[in-house]
C-alpha cells in the first residue's frame, strides 16, 4: 500500500533521516518551520485538511531543553499543543499520527531501565511539554504510535556525538559525567525502525491488528546502557580508529588523539538518568519483531566516517 505521509520538522536531526527512510513507504510531504509553524493551530489544521495524508510522521519539536526553562509557553506550542491539534486533525481524516517522545517524561530517579507504564514525574519545563504532548494525543483517542526515544546522536544537527568530536578538536582536556547512564540510539536507526514498523502495520500479513490496536507509547531505544563518558571515550575511539579527527587533534596539539581519551575526567551529575529499555520490549512488542538496532559501535563507526 502506497501512504500519502505527511512529515515535520525536515531539517531537524530525526527529521533529516525520516525523509529517506519512509520514501519507500508512499509519497513523503516533507514540511519544515518554514513551511508549517507549530506554534500557530490554524496552520496545522489548515495544512493537514489541505494535504489529506493517510500518516502524520511528526519529528519536530522545541527541543532546546535548557531555553524551554524560560519560554515553557513556546515549547508547550510545539511540543504539546501542536501534537494534540495534529491527533485531533488525523482522526477526523482517518489517519494516524508517529509521534516522538523523551525520556525527560521521568525524573531519572529509577536504577533499572524505564519501562513504558513506569510512572512518569517530568523536572524540566521540556519534559512537562513532551509529557503534555503524550497526554493531548491519547486524549484524542485516535491511532496513534508515541515512540519515546533517548540519548538520539547523528551525523547531522545537534547532539552529544558532534559536541564531542568539535571539543576534541579545542581542548586539552575533556569532563565528561559519568553517572547519568543511557543508551544511545542513531537517529538514523531510529528512522529506519520506525519504517520498519510502519511497512509491518501498513502491510499486515494475515490477522496483524491495525494500527488503532497499536495505539499507545513504546520505548525505542538501541540495546544496552552506558555513562556518557564511556560513550565519548567510544566517540573518541571511533574517531582514532577512523583517522577522522586525528589530523585536527594532531594539528591542534601535536600529540596522537588518544591524549584525549587518556586525560577525560569524570564527575558528578545531580541525577540518574536512565533510558535504555528491554531490547525485547520496546516497539518489538506490537508486532513481536527481533531487534531492529544495531550494537552501538556498529551505528556508531558511520556516523564518525561520514
Ligand atoms: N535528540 C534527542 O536526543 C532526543 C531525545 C529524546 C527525544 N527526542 C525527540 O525526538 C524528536 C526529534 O528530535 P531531534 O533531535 O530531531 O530535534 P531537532 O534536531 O532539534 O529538530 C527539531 C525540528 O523541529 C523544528 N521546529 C522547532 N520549532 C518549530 C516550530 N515552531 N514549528 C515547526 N518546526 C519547529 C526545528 O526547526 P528549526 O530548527 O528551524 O526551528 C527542527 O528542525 C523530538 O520530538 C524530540 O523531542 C530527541
Amino acid at each position: 500500500m502506497k501512504l500519502k505521509i505527511l512529515l515535520t520538522g525536515k531539517n531537524g536531526q530525526l527529521g533529516r533521516e525520516l525523509i529517506s527512510s519512509l520514501e519507500p513507504l508512499g509519497e513523503v510531504i516533507a514540511l519544515g518551520h518554514a513551511q508549517l509553524d507549530l506554534t500557530k493551530p490554524e496552520q496545522i489544521r489548515q495544512t493537514i485538511r489541505d494535504l489529506q495524508p493517510q500518516l502524520i510522521v511528526n519529528a519536530a519539536a522545541y527541543t532546546a531543553v535548557d531555553q524551554a526553562e524560560s519560554e515553557e509557553a513556546i515549547a508547550r506550542a510545539v511540543n504539546a499543543d501542536a501534537p494534540g491539534i495534529m491527533a485531533d486533525e488525523a482522526k477526523k481524516i482517518g489517519a494516524a499520527l508517529i509521534h516522538y517522545s523523551t525520556d525527560y517524561v521521568f525524573d531519572g530517579s529509577k536504577t533499572t531501565p524505564y519501562l513504558e507504564n513506569d510512572i512518569t514525574n517530568p523536572i524540566s519545563a521540556y519534559g512537562r511539554t513532551k509529557l503534555a504532548g503524550e497526554q493531548l494525543i491519547q486524549d484524542s483517542g485516535g491511532s496513534h504510535l508515541i515512540f519515546r526515544i533517548a540519548w538520539v546522536y547523528g551525523r547531522e544537527g545537534k547532539n552529544f556525538l558532534r559536541t564531542i568530536l568539535r571539543l576534541a578538536t579545542q581542548k586539552e582536556e575533556l569532563r565528561i559525567v559519568s553517572d547519568q547512564i543511557g543508551a544511545p540510539t542513531s537517529s538514523r536507526d531510529i528512522a529506519l525502525a520506525t519504517a520498519e514498523v510502519l511497512s509491518r502495520v501498513y502491510a499486515p500479513e494475515k490477522n496483524a491488528p491495525a494500527i488503532s490496536e497499536l495505539s499507545g507509547i513504546y520505548h525505542m531505544t538501541a540495546g544496552g546502557q552506558t555513562n556518557w563518558y564511556e560513550f565519548a571515550k567510544a566517540i573518541l575511539e571511533g574517531a582514532a580508529e577512523s583517522h577522522q579527527c586525528e589530523s585536527h587533534i594532531g594539528k591542534r596539539s601535536g600529540k596522537p588523539s588518544k591524549f584525549l581519551v587518556r586525560r577525560s575526567h569524570q564527575s558528578e551529575a545531580s541525577h540518574y538518568s536512565f533510558c535504555a529499555s528491554d531490547c525485547n520490549r520496546r516497539i518489538s512488542d506490537p508486532r513481536k519483531t527481533a531487534c531492529l538496532f544495531r550494537p552501538l559501535k556498529s551505528a556508531l563507526d558511520p556516523c564518525i566516517r561520514d
